[in-house]
């Protein structure tokens, strides 16, 4: 079968180099960018009068014709074809006849190609965006039911400080928000015209190519021809973001995992969520966590594989560029997907509450405000420190926590503990004295909870 391009060949091409070099079975999901790329085109070489009106008029009903063969799954599409370009400019040549012949004009699919997918890119950048705020809302909205739900906070996974449940969901919040601005900033560059590029060095025709980037909603064109047709650094840069943000994802999930342990109970994942086992029938597994976390692997290595398609291309257009498609759509349907379920999961998860008993006697979470306490007798850290370790280890000998100890078990440890001490052993009383902006106190928990809510909306 002759190929549009195979004007200079004289053999045909060998079968396994067809479906090699063949990208229409994953890049056939640009299609409607494509012919919206080609209309703009076609209005461009109209306005520049490279073509007739009604040249014009043909091959966009043309194109129009075709996007509704798509649409409804009518679209045949032809391997030998190569790819999504080259089969809608058959078709359209089939359709209205040599006319169809004229579109291609001052353009390669180069620049055709780079069009597209910033148009992809830039719909599927903003789709992720509406999946993250969702995401937010729901962490925001657990967050509100656990102001005053105190659980262990970690450091080494040993327990460390109480901390409010609603100011642990809300770090995360933190990372999120910075995903959104590195998603933000990577659509900024995604955002920009290249078409008029054509092959590599632009194009003979004088046509205006603010204008195509007007009629497709872009702020701006490209500055050089042979960058455009080669930069793929929007690409790299939006799979750096969702790596970060599946890098985010991923450690949320790993504490749900380990909340929904018996061990740690904190957490109860809804039915909807989890999976059973074929063999054991009491399990109920946190498989939609672990597969996030999972899929992170997926993500980092789409990543580090385009920086490695990339580091080695000379200027300007190369075949491997090809590659760069199903990393990419590979990236944005797992993050998207993963934002979605991970909101589920947390949409219908329940926490459950410690007794403050169970709280009082797990690891001493108040040590450190009992030495703050000593500082202010105005005794030196480090000497509070050794007197707080002094007490623990006097619990850890005698099975008590630290709220039980009388005033006279502790005075025979230091003479400087009065009786107010007993306002700072609680975890309560820990949470609340946490006053600082960005603590854990539950009115600075509040403040941040009425400013994210500002920001999520
Ligand atoms: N399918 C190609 C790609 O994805 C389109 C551009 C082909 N250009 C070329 N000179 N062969 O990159």
């Amino acid at each position: 079968m002759k190929q549009p391009w195979g004007g200079r060949f004289k053999e045909s091409t060998d079968a396994l180099m067809l479906r090699f070099s063949s990208s229409i079975f994953f890049d056939k999901r640009l299609y409607a960018y494509d012919i919206e790329g080609s209309i703009a085109h076609c209005k461009t070489l109209q306005k520049c009068k490279i073509l007739k009106p009604a040249e014009a008029k043909q091959i966009i009903t043309g194109l129009n014709k075709i996007l509704k063969e798509f649409d409804s799954g009518k679209f045949k599409v032809k391997e030998n074809l190569e790819d999504i370009h080259m089969n809608i400019e058959q078709r359209l040549i089939d359709l209205v006849g040599p006319v169809g012949g004229k579109l291609h004009t001052g353009r390669s699919r180069n620049d055709q190609v780079a069009l597209d997918i910033r148009l992809y890119l830039r719909d599927e950048i903003e789709a992720i965006q509406d999946s993250l705020t969702r995401l937010a809302k729901t962490v925001l909205a657990q967050a509100k039911k656990h102001i005053n739900t105190i659980i262990p906070g970690y450091t080494h996974l040993q327990r460390a400080q109480p901390v409010s449940l609603a100011h642990h969901l809300l770090a995360y919040l933190e990372m999120f928000g910075r995903d959104r601005d590195r998603l933000a900033d990577a659509l900024k560059r995604t955002n920009v015209m290249p078409l008029g590029s054509a092959a590599l060095a632009g194009t003979n025709f004088p046509i205006d190519r603010k204008y195509t980037a007007k009629l497709l909603g872009f702020p701006a064109v490209t500055h050089n021809s042979m960058d455009a047709v080669s930069d793929r650094d929007f690409i790299v840069e939006f799979c750096s973001a969702a790596s970060i943000l599946m890098m985010h994802l991923s450690r949320f999930c790993e504490e749900i995992v380990l909340w929904a342990s018996s061990e740690c109970a904190l957490i109860e994942l809804s039915d909807a969520y989890t999976t059973g086992s074929s063999i054991m029938p009491q399990k109920k597994n946190p498989d939609a966590a672990e597969l996030i976390r999972g899929k992170t692997g997926r993500i980092y290595g789409h990543l580090l594989g385009l920086l490695t398609l990339m580091k080695g291309q000379p200027l300007a257009y190369n075949k491997d560029l090809q590659e760069d498609k199903e990393p990419l759509f590979d990236t944005v349907d797992t993050v998207r997907t993963s934002l979605d379920v991970f909101a589920g999961m947390l949409k219908t998860a329940k926490f459950n509450k410690f007794k403050p008993e169970e709280l009082a006697a797990s690891g001493f979470l108040t040590a450190t405000d009992l030495a703050d306490y000593l500082v202010l007798q105005k005794v030196p850290f480090r000497e509070a420190h050794e007197i707080t370790g002094k007490t623990v280890a006097y619990c850890i000998d005698t099975g008590q926590a630290l709220e039980e100890l009388t005033l006279a078990e502790l005075q025979k440890i230091s003479k400087k503990i009065k009786k107010d001490v007993f306002g700072y052993l609680s975890v309560e009383q820990s949470v609340k004295r946490k006053n600082v902006y960005g603590g854990t106190a539950p009115n600075r928990v509040k403040e941040q909870i009425a400013r994210l809510s500002k920001i999520w909306k």
